[in-house]
């Protein structure tokens, strides 16, 4: 079933019912405003850090789901109803919400009464702007009141929903012209330099700042007082909830249309300049933005700056093929969630509270894969504020706080795949842009500019702390974890409430990892290549030698017979493998250690996918581990904490899907890759979103397995490393367009009946118009002409000057 449908020419997606099975959400904001909005206007808005500097206040973990928003209110006589259908919930007579790049808009309407609102956030200004344009299409006229309704949050949104003996106390707001502009500024009269606003661009009949006095002390945004009342109380808060709501009574003739314009904005001042008089504040910024904001011609000016911004950011990577959900998955929402997950990491979204995890090392690093091709510049800056947490023995912080760039001690290190992701992350930049420099840059340890090496140094530390952090069958230790967060090998932990990730002996001396032995070939060479470019021979030469052990221990000692273990455990027994009575084969190491190209031409590859296709395939993806673990066990940690299906423990983990699917590409099973490409991908699971759920158009980070009561159903959608590598997957493996240190290389790896395709790329300043002819053929390039000479191999050389290359690649 679905419950809306993609407008692929809008570049939107279409909800058609307010009553999605969860709320689908859309990001807005690209540099340091951002808002999340759901299709009932629910969500709330932040300034660069989704817990310090939070403007709105969400009530995660609340019923109904979804609490507060952004919401307007219109009262029709003693009709009532929101454009959003959320918070009062009357029945609308036509509902359409549609999530486009970076804005949004609702349709709806009730009585012959149209609401249309749009909400965007504009490209250079730090707020939310929200357009609402009310129609009477009756043949009388109507009198209508409208009111907006946002709920402050105190800023720090941890300690707003915990210290309320303080915070009850705190609440300050100044308002202006009649009512218009509501200005909140808790904590400004100390040592805050921000304050938010919410303002509209016309006379208002009433205004409330506080919420007791607007919704009255017994009731919830579903039925507020005041509206009721058709009239704001205009009462000033102190204290208590701080909210703004603008009243504004609309008469409208028949046919009349009348359009207001809505700004939450986020305004700092200079530390000298904060008060305009005593207690007043500084009000002469909001006035500039609200001015700015103050017409229709602007807003729509705005609107059409941040649609051609993603035009021409999407227009870096396009197909157009026969097959319309891949075209629109590549072209549009796919790159669109890689966006997101560089803009939020994990930090906000429905199921990440925006208060806990800050930047991830490895997620980061893994994020880049996915947007290096869209904005190099912004990668290069990440990859040296990651690379600056890192470790003078090359181990890292596990994670670090956006706002300071520091390491997180909390989490602290100790999870042995973090050096490796860098070496990843690097490459991808270096071989996206050419640009060597980089590894010049002098780059701290844990922030110490005085114990600064070149980031190449920092690589030669990731690459050493591996190869140096071996356990007894030669494969790399594990440490609290490697990718998998929750294979906690050294933990052993039996007291509710203890960290998986923390508790326990950090550095395990014994268990590996077969996953980070996969990694370590595959971002091992990657290093190789680097040193050969910076002109390090003999380096290069030990890189190898070192990487030619770990793969021989991934072959033997990583072995089982029929796939890939997964790891020792700290008494050295194997974890994944047939002598287990639980968790016997994992997706992990069959992904990551063919596509690193362990075992190919030894037979194993073929073996350990055939095994995967046996054992963890489902017709919703591919299952993490099978069996389940169906109790807990001491030695392994979290994953086996997690009821059977469900996360680490045999859910469908759509992370690794990917890699399985690359996999497939590396042995040239282009049936097969684009199978296990379709199972999770979202425009093909669109038909089933009431099994599904998530939203329909990105990537969750898990579907539950098999094993799990609500098998296929999507959890935690938006904020997971899926959406980097799945695009990683469709664009230079299974499409093929994959960037090299000497230029793109064109291999790609398409089902039988896949059909013949073009793909524009923008590589380097240059522009690719490549025009692949199938001919039937899964893999295997026969000619390949770049402007019109043929050249060998696959890879178009690339050189520097010329501005557009028209491929030509024959499959065969
Ligand atoms: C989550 C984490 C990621 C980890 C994965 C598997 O997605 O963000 O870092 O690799 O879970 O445990
Ligand atoms: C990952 C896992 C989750 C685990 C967390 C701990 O996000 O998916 O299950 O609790 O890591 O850091």
């Amino acid at each position: 079933m679905k419950y809306g449908y993609f407008d692929d020419n809008a570049l939107e997606y279409v909800i058609t019912t307010p009553k999605t099975p969860l709320p689908w959400i859309n990001y807005l904001g690209n540099k340091e405003f951002f808002s999340l909005i759901s299709n009932t206007c629910g969500g709330y808005t932040f300034y660069k850090d989704a817990k310090l500097l939070r403007l709105t206040r969400y009530r995660y973990n609340n019923v109904p789901y979804d609490n507060n928003g952004k919401y307007f209110y219109i009262k029709d006589g003693d009709t009532i109803w929101n454009p959003g259908w959320q918070p009062v919930k009357t029945a609308l007579d036509s509902y359409e919400c549609r999530h486009g790049l970076g804005y949004s808009t609702w349709k709806s309407s009730k009585n012959d009464v149209q609401a249309e609102v749009l909400t965007f956030v504009p490209m250079d200004d730090n707020c939310e702007v929200s357009k609402v344009t009310l129609t009477n299409n009756r043949a009388s006229a109507a009198k209508l009141t409208l009111f907006s309704y946002v709920e402050w949050c105190l800023w720090n949104a941890d300690d707003d929903m915990k210290n309320f003996q303080r915070n009850l106390s705190t609440g300050e707001v100044e308002v202006t012209d009649g009512g218009s502009v509501i200005y909140h500024k808790t904590e400004y009269r100390e040592r805050r330099n921000h304050y938010a606003i919410y303002g509209v661009n016309s006379k208002v009949d009433g205004f409330d700042t506080s919420r007791d006095a607007f919704l009255g002390a017994y009731n919830g945004p579903d039925s507020p007082d005041a509206v009721k009342a058709g009239k704001c109380t205009g009462e000033l808060a102190s204290g208590w909830s701080p909210i703004a709501s603008h009243q504004i009574n609309v008469s409208l003739n028949p046919g009349e249309s009348k359009t207001f314009i809505f700004t939450l904005g986020y305004i700092e001042n200079p530390e000298d300049a904060k008060w305009e008089a005593p207690g007043v504040v500084n009000k002469e910024r909001a006035k500039a933005m609200l001015s700015k904001y103050d017409n229709e011609a602007s807003v729509d000016s705005a609107l059409t700056e941040l649609k051609d911004y993603w035009k021409e950011l999407l227009s870096n990577y396009h197909i157009s093929s026969s097959n319309e959900k891949v075209d629109r998955m590549v072209n549009i929402w796919n790159q669109y969630q890689c966006m997101v997950t560089f803009n939020m990491s994990r930090s906000a979204s429905y199921y990440e509270s925006g208060i806990g995890r800050g930047m991830g090392f490895r997620d980061s690093c893994q994020d880049l894969l996915g947007f290096v091709h869209l904005i190099p510049d912004r990668a290069r800056q990440r990859i040296i504020d990651i690379a600056s947490t890192q470790f003078q023995d090359g181990s890292a912080y596990h994670q670090y706080q956006p706002l300071t760039k520091k390491g997180n001690s909390d989490i602290g290190s100790g999870f042995n795949d973090d050096p490796l992701w860098l070496i990843a992350g690097t490459s991808a930049y270096i071989r996206e842009t050419g640009d060597l420099s980089i590894l010049e840059e002098m780059v701290p340890f844990d922030n110490d500019m005085s114990v600064a090496k070149t980031l190449m140094g920092h690589l030669q530390c990731s690459f050493n702390f591996t190869a140096t952090h071996k356990g007894p069958h030669g494969l790399p230790l594990i440490g609290r974890a490697d990718w998998n967060d929750c294979l906690n090998l050294n933990c052993f932990s039996e007291h509710p409430g203890e960290s998986f990730q923390t508790f326990g002996p950090s550095e395990g001396p014994v268990a590996e990892s077969v996953f980070i032995a996969g990694m370590f070939v595959k971002y091992g060479e990657e290093y190789a290549q680097l040193c050969e470019l910076t002109g390090d021979d003999a380096e290069a030469a030990r890189a190898r030698e070192e990487v030619k052990k770990v793969y021989d221990a991934a072959c033997t000692a990583g072995w089982d017979g029929e796939w890939f273990v997964r790891a020792y455990d700290a008494n050295s027994n194997k974890v994944g493998s047939k002598e287990c009575e639980e968790g016997q084969i994992y997706i992990e190491p069959q992904g990551f250690c063919v596509l690193a190209g362990i075992g190919v031409e030894e037979g194993l590859a073929e073996k350990a996918l055939k095994s995967v296709e046996e054992r963890l395939d489902t017709k919703y993806g591919v299952m993490i581990l099978q069996p389940a673990y169906t109790k807990y066990h001491l030695e392994l940690g979290e994953v086996s904490s997690y009821p059977p299906g469900y996360k680490e423990n045999a859910g469908i983990f759509c992370h690794n899907n990917p890699w399985i699917s690359i996999a497939e590409t590396v042995l040239g099973h282009g049936n097969r890759a684009f199978e296990v490409y379709k199972k999770t991908c979202p425009a093909y699971i669109e038909d089933i979103s009431e099994i599904h759920c998530t939203e329909p158009y990105v990537y969750s980070q898990m579907v539950a397995g098999k094993d799990a009561k609500f098998f296929g159903q999507g959890k935690n959608s938006w904020l997971t490393g899926t959406a980097a590598w799945t695009f990683v997957n469709i664009s230079q493996y299974i499409l093929g367009v994959y960037p090299t240190h000497k230029g793109l290389s064109i291999n790609p790896c398409v089902p039988e009946d896949f059909g013949d395709f073009t793909i524009t790329r923008k590589y380097r300043g240059a522009t690719y118009n490549i025009k692949v002819k199938q001919n039937g053929a899964q893999k295997g390039i026969t000619k390949l002409t770049v402007n019109g000479r043929e050249v060998s191999g696959n890879i178009i050389p690339y050189e520097d000057g010329i501005k557009e290359y028209n491929v030509e690649a024959q499959l065969g």
